[in-house]
């Protein structure tokens, strides 16, 4: 008994030890580019220095509340951008945001990278096996029949009953045909709104810095050397992240910072793969891999949802955006963006809202020039 509790005492001891060494290690370097040590870290790639048993745990925890930027960081002083993090209590995981290594786990090595267990294990209670949280053959047979749900037809289908249901409700609430407010759907049917490309490039350029998911996750299934050399071991954690890859410039030039809907408006219209050029909503996808965007993910498990969410978000948008002017509350403050399994901002964002004086040209409205109302 006491035998063992001298080697418990003389484990933490040097446990400690490594931790306020590595602990001093870091607070003199860290002023590097990364905003924290990093360069080879000593696990087979570009990363938070690590120490023996500890690994970065020291770094990770103090950058626990901005681990996006802290990542991204790391991933933008990368000579490949993809870093490699170890730390004790973590399985080893490479995080890329280089297109190369992320068309490889997507696409080129697909079968390579499933979800895993991992992952399945843990949101079993939530998703149970439905298609978000299978691999493999179970995952394959859902996709099939799944597609069948989002094809043109069952979108155009879909459409009808939407705009029918919404014209009933304004028939019931006696907006009817005279009404000024012109209301929702606004006639529009569902190649209007895949036409709307300002819209379409404000939405993807609102997604490219503040992507809906904020990073995804695959287990490797055997060892692998990623596109740039990075080794990858059987059971590693290989992250592809949409957050620090919207915020490249090695993918998006020196203004990949900025807000700016050109660098989707100039691109060419259709013309690219025959995805994109068959559907008007995709246009102003043309020329952008999904592997440099990834945010709707890419390869054979890209969402099926994505043409619905473009058509939902302009839906919202338009309808509320042609009525009302919405001016954030407290217009210095930028909001903290929460990167939860789907990410939001935390404590919302409260706007002003105002209803539009109506256009004269199409002014019938009864009520154009309502109150101010705040909301969140
Ligand atoms: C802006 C909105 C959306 C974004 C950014 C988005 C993004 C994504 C991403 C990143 C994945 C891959 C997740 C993973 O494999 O871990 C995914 C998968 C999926 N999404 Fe979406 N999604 C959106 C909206 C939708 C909508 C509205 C639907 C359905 C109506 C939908 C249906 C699906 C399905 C079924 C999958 C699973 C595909 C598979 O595993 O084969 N998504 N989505």
């Amino acid at each position: 008994m006491i035998c063992f509790m001298a080697w418990f005492v003389a484990a933490w001891s040097c446990l400690l030890v490594v931790v306020m060494v590595s602990s001093m290690r870091l607070s003199r370097s860290a002023s590097s580019s990364c905003g924290s040590s990093c360069g080879h870290g000593g696990h087979g790639g570009w990363g938070p220095r690590s120490y023996p048993v500890i690994g970065c745990l020291v770094a990770f925890y103090r950058n626990r509340r901005r681990l996006l930027d802290w990542y991204t960081e790391m991933l933008a002083a990368s000579p490949s951008q993809t870093i490699v993090v170890d730390r004790l209590g973590a399985r080893r995981t490479v995080v890329t945001a280089n297109p190369a290594n992320v068309e490889h786990i997507l696409r080129a090595r697909f079968a390579n990278y499933p979800k895993g267990k991992p992952f399945t294990d843990v949101l079993g209670d939530l998703l149970g096996m439905g298609i978000f949280n299978v691999d493999g053959e179970l995952w394959h047979a859902q996709r099939k029949l799944v597609s069948h749900e989002f094809s043109a037809r069952a979108l155009r289908d879909l459409e009808a009953q939407v705009l029918d249901e919404i014209a009933a409700t304004r028939r019931a609430r006696g907006a009817g045909e005279e009404g000024g407010d012109d209301g929702e759907g606004e006639g529009l049917d569902l190649d209007d709104y895949r036409r709307m490309r300002v819209l379409h490039a404000a939405l993807c350029e609102t997604m490219r810095l503040y992507p809906p998911v904020a990073w995804d996750s695959k287990h490797a299934a055997a060892d692998d050397v990623l596109p740039d050399g990075t080794a990858v071991g059987r059971g590693d954690r290989v992250t592809y992240f949409q957050y620090g890859m919207g915020r490249m410039e090695a993918i998006w030039g020196a203004d990949a910072a900025d807000f700016s809907l050109d660098r989707w408006l100039s691109l060419p219209r259709g013309g690219g793969d025959g995805a994109a050029a068959a559907s008007p909503a995709a246009a102003a996808f043309a020329g952008v891999s999904p592997f440099k965007y990834p945010v709707f993910q890419g390869g054979p498990r890209t969402c099926l949802g994505k043409e619905m969410a473009f058509v939902q978000m302009k839906f919202v948008a338009s309808a509320v955006l042609r009525r009302f002017e919405l001016r954030p509350v407290d217009e210095g403050r930028t909001p903290a963006f929460v990167p939860l399994m789907t990410a939001h901002m935390a404590g919302g964002l409260n706007v002003t809202v105002r209803r539009r004086t109506p256009a004269p040209a199409t002014s019938t409205a009864t009520n154009g020039t309502g109150g101010e109302l705040t909301s969140s």
